[in-house]
């Protein structure tokens, strides 16, 4: 039988850190890692100081992550947390954010080089990390997963260790609603990616089949919300519940080739992470049609769809702008990064299939598709 791990404790719920303040308070000082916009403007910081005023618990606050921000400065970051004596961490905000919030818990508890992170071996455990998610499409906040900057905004690289496991992630859909729609957008596609990607995935089991198709159908269920603009509290309550499903399964299976390619499409065109692999997901599922056809029909029927409506839905939702050309694509394939994932990849996905997937979703943007 397939086993499943998964330490995290969830709560969620309007209000859920008022209602659940013991998951929140912890003995000893405790340091509060956002960036630095999202955190006030959604009022999580405020719940979340408010907790711990009541409860006169010390903290400080790190209010300074960007998506430049890197691993020298989050190496800084963790030792400014030993050196003030720094217990827990409370990460409020995208996926980004969360990710220095975990990453910094690794070295303030550890004496270590910034890259020995990367060794995925830590001789203490970090620092117990709560993680307030303000988007709904990072799954960071229930995965073991980090994704850091190198100092080079064109290099990124995630480490993985169960010891990363957030301690508790609180869910309330409120801190969502100051999203911009092009960002509740792109945040979405990116949860439905980690979601199908776990799907279809050698790695998936029944137990991580029933939390990605369980995400897809809620993010299915919000279509007309994300294309229209007009996203209720219910939608938005979905989309979230949603983004830590697809994180769960990820979190089980590991990602696959979407991630992978989009991930050049991020480094070297700058395109936002979840509208690159936006852009990816429907030739992939195409590709899937001749490896696995009853898992991709899965997929589009768990998303209330067809393969030509999910394209329509995807070039409105996240569209791809931007021109590519053959140059271009040889650069992403020399930069390949398939290969650590290739594994996980049902059927044998070769450089040929990669290459025709870039061209296909992004020189022949226009090609239709029939259903199956
Ligand atoms: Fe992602």
């Amino acid at each position: 039988m397939p086993k499943y791990f998964m330490p995290t404790m969830l709560l969620s719920g309007k209000n859920c850190i008022k209602r659940h303040p013991r998951h929140l308070v912890r003995d000893g000082k405790c340091m509060i890692v956002t960036g630095r916009k999202s955190a006030v403007l959604s009022g999580a910081l405020a719940d979340v100081t408010d907790v711990l005023d009541e409860n006169n618990v010390e903290y400080e606050i790190y209010d300074k992550v960007t998506a430049l921000t890197g691993i020298s400065e989050i190496y800084a970051l963790g030792m400014r947390m030993r050196e003030s004596g720094v217990k827990y961490v409370i990460g409020i905000g995208g996926g980004t954010t969360l990710d220095v919030a975990k990453a910094a818990a690794v070295y303030a508890a550890n004496d270590m080089q910034p890259m020995d992170i990367y060794k995925e071996h830590y001789k203490n455990d970090p620092l117990k990390v709560v993680c307030i998610p303000t988007t709904a499409g990072t799954g960071s906040d229930t995965t073991q997963y980090v994704m850091m900057s190198l100092d080079d905004v064109h290099k990124r690289r995630s480490f993985r260790s169960n010891k990363c496991f957030p301690y508790a992630t609180f869910l309330d859909s409120r801190y969502t609603n100051t999203l911009p729609i092009e960002v509740t957008r792109h945040t979405a596609v990116d949860a439905l990616c980690h979601a199908v990607e776990s799907y279809l995935n050698t790695q998936a089991s029944e137990f991580s089949d029933t939390v990605s198709l369980e995400a897809i159908r809620l993010i299915g269920s919000c279509k007309e919300a994300l294309i229209t603009g007009r996203v209720t509290e219910e939608d938005r309550e979905k989309l979230l519940v949603a983004a830590s499903s697809g994180g769960m399964a990820v979190a089980h299976t590991g990602l696959n080739v979407v991630h992978a390619m989009g991930h050049q499409l991020t480094c070297e065109k700058e395109i936002p992470h979840g509208r690159a692999n936006g852009a990816l997901l429907v030739e992939f599922l195409a590709w899937m049609r001749t490896h696995d056809i009853m898992r991709a029909v899965d997929v589009v029927t768990a998303f209330d769809s067809d393969l030509s409506s999910f394209k329509k839905f995807m070039d409105k939702v996240v569209p791809t702008p931007e021109e590519f050309t053959e140059a271009d694509i040889d650069v992403f394939l020399q930069n390949s990064i398939v290969n650590t994932v290739r594994q996980n990849c049902p059927g044998d996905f070769t450089p040929e299939d990669e290459r025709q997937i870039y061209v296909n979703a992004l020189i022949e943007k226009r090609r239709k598709f029939n259903n199956w």
